[in-house]
């Protein structure tokens, strides 16, 4: 009798709900009256009475976990078929929403394209460098401030306290990729160079630790300032429509000589002044200048027969510019709410 209630649990237990109907076909099988352990009840009666004590355990163990199968196994079957009630087939389909480019990237295309109908093509540097790209090779003087901890995340210095050219470094700019380059190849070199900053900075509404640039280099025979202003006219109305005005201030970087920045008249006011550009009429958009013949040397290039210009522009202070965004940090936090509102063709 033992082995046969075994036999029976063993069964129970390997039972596996498909349908209503296989669960029905076990519910006859065990637990009808005429099923298996109604009849092992009515064997009870021979059992011989030493043994009733164990065999009664044994029967009543197998009915209630015969009992627990069918309940589980309908309570199963039924929260399918309500689900499938909720298939509601003559409801009209949800609209797939459509992705949007973020708005840096945007803008990074923008960019890209007008300097490409000008004959600039793309090139991109690593974001982890060295210090000879990304200043040495730039001419910056070992004791350059912005050699400096301060601005500047460190992977891995050479030495305790000095600037060394193979400290690793994550790129402050991307003149970093004006070296690469010019290392590589010689010049007629017409490019711009998309890419993700890093600078040690605490994170506020005006500066971030990582941003993007552009950069822009030109390297032939005969390069002029005429080009370089030319160039930035032409971009700067493209990019803030035809009645933009540009202006240059003298200004110093180590890598170019000599040094500029650039305003365009202002976004919004047109150049009458108001609070966007501080009455001035003016808002700063990008540093350029003459590429120092140090740099051309530094990089196997013959500063003699050859000159160049080159420019460096923020993303994210153009974007800011371009859609009246005054907290550089929603370009970051990916807020969907924000994204949204950015359709274009870029
Ligand atoms: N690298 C400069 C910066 O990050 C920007 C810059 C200025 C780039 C002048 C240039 C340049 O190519 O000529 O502030």
């Amino acid at each position: 009798m033992l082995n046969k209630i075994n036999d029976l649990v063993e069964k129970v237990q390997q039972f596996h709900a498909d349908s209503a109907e296989s669960i029905e076909q076990f519910r006859l099988k065990f637990l009808s009256k005429k099923g298996e352990i109604s009849l092992l009840f009515d064997e009870f009666r021979n059992v011989p009475a030493e043994m009733k004590k164990q065999v009664g355990v044994e029967i009543n163990r197998l009915k209630q976990l015969a009992q627990q199968k069918y309940d589980e196994a309908t309570q199963q079957i039924e929260n399918i078929v309500s689900d499938s009630d909720k298939h509601d087939l003559t409801r009209p389909g949800e609209a797939f929403e459509m992705g949007t480019r973020h708005p840096i990237s945007l803008v990074k295309n923008e960019i890209i394209d007008i300097f490409s109908r000008i004959g600039f093509t793309v090139a991109e540097g690593p974001e982890v460098e060295d210090d000879w790209h990304v200043f040495s090779a730039m001419n910056f003087p070992l004791e350059h401030p912005a050699r400096d901890m301060q601005d500047t995340f460190f992977v891995e210095k050479a030495s305790n306290n000095e600037p060394n050219p193979h400290d690793i470094l994550l790129r402050t700019h991307t003149s970093s990729v004006q070296s690469r380059i010019m290392e590589k190849r010689q010049p007629p070199i017409r490019m711009i160079f998309p890419g993700r900053v890093f600078r040690n900075e605490a994170i506020s509404a005006r500066a971030h630790c990582i941003f993007h640039q552009v950069e822009g280099l030109y390297v032939a025979e005969n390069v002029s300032f005429a080009d370089l202003k030319q160039t930035l006219l032409y971009f700067s109305k493209e990019m803030f429509g035809p009645d933009t005005k540009i202006r240059l201030r003298p200004s110093y970087f180590p890598f170019t000589e000599p040094s500029a920045e650039m305003d365009v008249s202002c976004t919004i006011c047109g150049g009458k002044g108001c609070n966007i550009c501080k009455g001035t009429g003016w808002l700063e958009i990008l540093g350029c200048g003459m590429v120092d013949p140090n740099v051309l040397e530094n990089c196997g290039i013959d500063s003699k027969k050859y000159t160049g210009f080159a420019f460096g522009m923020g993303v994210e202070r153009i974007a800011m510019l371009k859609y009246q965004v005054r907290d550089l940090r929603l370009y970051f936090e990916n807020d969907i709410r924000f994204l949204r509102q950015f359709k274009s063709a870029y």
